[in-house]
């Protein structure tokens, strides 16, 4: 297990529901209270990553469902050992968009994975490492359209019921682990959801 000195949250959502955004201002907020972040992100934060993401995204062919989940978890392992442990472990903030639960409410609810067996995996992908603090965005299916606009990725263009699957996995997840999992109500305009945000972290931390 890493000796955590370090913060590890971890933004969470369907597509198109904002997170990225949030995560940059709680960066920023971060940075002004004069601490070191790493913003970082999966599928894809470093090399094996990048060459994984462009795989998983943009791949034209069908890909089993369980090969789509086997290939997040190898983007997972290399990044927590390469990059997220070293970085906890020099005291820094590691903002991360999208980690395990992404694993399991995508392939899990959402393409129908076990989901505990994909909770395992995680935890092999991990080494057992977990975020202290995640945050789930949850918006509308009218607003997470809107904002995704045309271009579509291969998991974007999953279609509706998969992505109703994937909020509603998202919630399940939430009550499972109410500690460490909050949802915030982000059909909200940017500062409001901000509002939330910093309100949850400054509980928390
Ligand atoms: P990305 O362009 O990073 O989208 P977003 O801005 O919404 O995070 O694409 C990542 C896509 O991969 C997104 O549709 C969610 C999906 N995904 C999974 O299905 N499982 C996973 O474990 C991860 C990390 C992402």
């Amino acid at each position: 297990m890493t000796e955590k000195k370090g913060l590890f949250i971890t933004f969470e959502g369907g597509d198109g529901c904002g997170k990225t955004t949030q995560l940059n201002l709680v960066a920023k907020y971060f940075r002004e209270k004069g601490k070191v972040v790493l913003v970082t992100r999966e599928p894809g934060s470093i090399g094996l990553g990048q060459k994984l993401r462009e795989l998983i995204l943009h791949y034209d062919e069908d890909i089993a469902p369980t090969a789509e989940a086997f290939l997040f978890l190898a983007d997972r392992a290399q990044h927590v050992c390469k990059l997220i442990k070293p970085a906890i472990e020099q005291g820094k903030v590691v903002l991360c968009d999208r980690h395990t639960d992404s694993s399991v409410a995508y392939q899990g609810y959402g393409r129908g994975e076990n989901i505990e067996q994909i909770k395992n995996f995680n935890n092999i992908a991990t080494q057992g490492l977990i975020p202290d603090l995640t945050l789930v965005f949850d918006v509308s299916e009218d607003i997470a359209q809107k904002r995704l606009g045309k271009e579509k990725d291969r998991m974007e263009s999953a279609g509706r019921n998969f992505h109703k699957r994937v909020r509603e996995g998202y919630l399940e997840i939430a009550k499972q682990e109410p500690q460490r999992v909050r949802v915030i109500d982000a059909n909200l305009p940017i500062e409001d959801v901000f509002e939330q945000v910093k309100k949850i972290i400054n509980e928390k931390i």
